[in-house]
């Protein structure tokens, strides 16, 4: 089915100048940016979207990292969008990743692995609306 999913190119990848590459990657597997800007996070945001990690034991590294510099956000739109991007983006830790996916190519740890992608519809309607309203969300006209 036609999906929307919720998408993050992290401090590091940014830092990297790696949101062209990332981009170009959502777009060859047919996933449409419907909407996207750059944010730097404050520590209130990444605190509030992160919320269900709060009581890991790397709550306090993610946040940090996460505001350490500007992130791309962006909602990505196609045929099984949610489980396409997990796809494209590769395991969470990047000695899982295969080379060809965006963690294996271009993460350097758990921490800091480049991107973060919805991983349920149910979680990319509540990441969407975290970061976007409605009207932010541009349909197709041609
Ligand atoms: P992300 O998809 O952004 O969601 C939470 C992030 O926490 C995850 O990617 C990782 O970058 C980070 N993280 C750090 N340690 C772990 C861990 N042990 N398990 C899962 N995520 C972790």
């Amino acid at each position: 089915a036609l999906e929307r999913t919720f998408s993050i190119v992290k401090p590091d990848a940014v830092a990297k100048n790696h949101i062209g590459a990332i981009y170009h990657r959502f777009e060859s597997a047919g996933l449409r940016i419907v909407a996207a800007k750059m944010l730097h996070l404050s520590r209130e945001q990444a605190e509030g979207f992160y919320g269900e990690h709060k009581e890991r034991p790397f709550f306090n590294a993610l946040v940090s990292f996460m505001t350490s510099g500007p992130v791309m956000v962006q909602v990505l739109e196609g045929e099984d969008a949610v489980r396409k991007n997990r796809e494209i983006m590769g395991a969470t830790n990047p000695k899982d990743a295969a080379a060809g996916t965006l963690r294996g190519d271009y993460a350097a740890s758990i921490d800091e692995n480049a991107v973060h992608g919805s991983d349920a519809a149910a979680s990319a309607a509540r990441e969407i609306a975290f970061f976007f309203t409605d009207a932010e969300l541009c349909a197709r006209t041609r």
